[in-house]
C-alpha cells in the first residue's frame, strides 16, 4: 500500500505494543519506527502486528512497515549491532535484528535516521547509504529513505554518486515554510516527503486565528485543519498520539476539503 499518514511508535515504551495495535484498530496503516532502543521500543510494535495480523485486523499486505537505522552517536548502550563492525555490517546486523523484532522478511520502508552530522555527507554517510541500498537489492526493504537531512545534504547524497531516496522524512516547522526547499527538491524528484513534529513543533500557528477560524468553517478540530492541510501540499504526516480519540479524528481529517485560498494561506503562516 501506499502510505497516507503514519502512526510514530517513539517514545511508547512499555506501551507501545498496546498503542500500535489500538492505531492499528483505529485505521492507521503505516507504522513508523525505528532500530533505536532510546527513543523506540521496536519489539513492541512487532508484538502489535503480530495480534493485528493474527486477529484478521490486518493482512500484511495491507500495512506498510518503516524503520530505521541509527548511527552509533544517536544510540545508547542498547545497540543493536556491533559498536566495532564497519557500517555496513552494522546496517546489516540492524535490518536483522528489526526483520525479527517487527516479524516479517521484508519492510516497506529503511530510512537512515540521519547523516553523521548536521552539514555536509561524510564518507561515513556515503558507505551507510550504499549499505542501505545493498540491503534494498538483497530484497530485504522494498524502498529507502533518508531523515533530518537539509538541502544541502541531499544535493551533496546526489553529488557523491548515492542513489536518490524514495522518501525524506524531516521535522516540519511553519517558521521555514513548512521545510519548503526540501519539499520543492523531493517534488521535484518525485521523493515522498513525510512530516513529523507537525503539532509540536508549532503549537502557536495550530492554535492561531487562521487555522482557528477555518476549524470552525469545516466544524473541525485545529489538528485535523493542519493535518488536512500536510496531504493539500503533498507532506505525508505523522502522528504519534496516544489518545483514541485523536487518532479517530486524525484520520478522519481526510474527508475535509481545503480551498486552494486555504492551503495558501496556511502555507504562507510562519508563526
Ligand atoms: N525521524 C526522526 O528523527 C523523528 C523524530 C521525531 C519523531 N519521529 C516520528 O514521528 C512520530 C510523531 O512524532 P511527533 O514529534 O510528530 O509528535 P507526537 O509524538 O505525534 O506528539 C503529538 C503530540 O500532540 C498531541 N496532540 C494533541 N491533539 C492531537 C491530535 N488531534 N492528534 C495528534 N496529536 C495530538 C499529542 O497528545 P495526545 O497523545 O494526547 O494525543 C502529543 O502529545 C514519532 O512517533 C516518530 O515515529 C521521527
Amino acid at each position: 500500500m501506499t502510505p497516507d499518514f503514519f502512526y510514530g511508535t517513539a517514545w511508547k515504551e512499555e506501551r507501545t505494543a498496546e498503542l500500535t495495535l489500538l492505531a492499528l484498530r483505529s485505521g492507521f496503516r503505516a507504522i513508523d519506527t525505528a532500530n533505536q532502543r532510546r527513543h523506540y521500543f521496536e519489539a513492541g510494535v512487532g508484538e502489535a502486528l503480530a495480534t493485528a495480523l493474527k486477529e484478521g485486523i490486518v493482512t500484511r499486505d495491507d500495512l506498510f512497515i518503516q524503520t530505521k537505522f541509527t548511527s552509533p552517536a544517536a544510540q545508547d548502550h542498547r545497540l543493536p549491532f556491533d559498536a566495532f563492525a564497519p557500517v555496513a555490517r552494522q546496517v546489516n546486523q540492524s535490518l536483522t535484528s528489526s526483520l525479527k523484532h517487527l516479524g516479517v522478511d521484508v519492510i516497506d520502508s529503511f530510512i537512515l535516521h540521519g547523516p553523521s552530522s548536521g552539514y555536509g555527507w561524510s564518507e561515513e554517510d556515503a558507505a551507510t547509504w550504499r549499505a542501505m541500498c545493498a540491503e534494498r537489492d538483497a530484497g530485504r526493504t522494498r524502498l529507502l529513505g533518508v531523515s533530518n537531512i537539509s538541502l544541502d545534504q541531499l544535493k551533496a547524497l546526489e553529488a557523491a554518486g548515492g542513489e536518490r531516496p524514495a522518501f525524506v522524512q524531516n521535522r516540519c516547522y511553519a517558521r521555514f515554510g513548512w521545510d519548503r526547499e526540501v519539499r520543492a527538491y523531493c517534488r521535484r524528484h518525485n521523493i515522498v516527503y513525510q512530516g513529523f513534529s507537525i503539532l509540536t513543533a508549532n503549537a502557536s500557528v495550530v492554535r492561531g486565528p487562521l487555522v482557528s477560524a477555518i476549524a470552525q468553517r469545516h466544524k473541525a478540530t485545529n489538528a485535523q485543519i493542519i493535518f488536512r492541510f500536510m496531504a493539500g501540499i503533498g507532506i505525508v504526516p505523522l502522528t504519534g498520539t496516544s489518545d483514541a480519540e485523536h487518532m479517530r479524528q486524525d484520520l478522519a481529517a481526510k474527508q475535509f476539503k481545503l480551498t486552494a485560498a486555504d492551503l495558501k494561506a496556511l502555507e504562507a503562516l510562519t508563526s
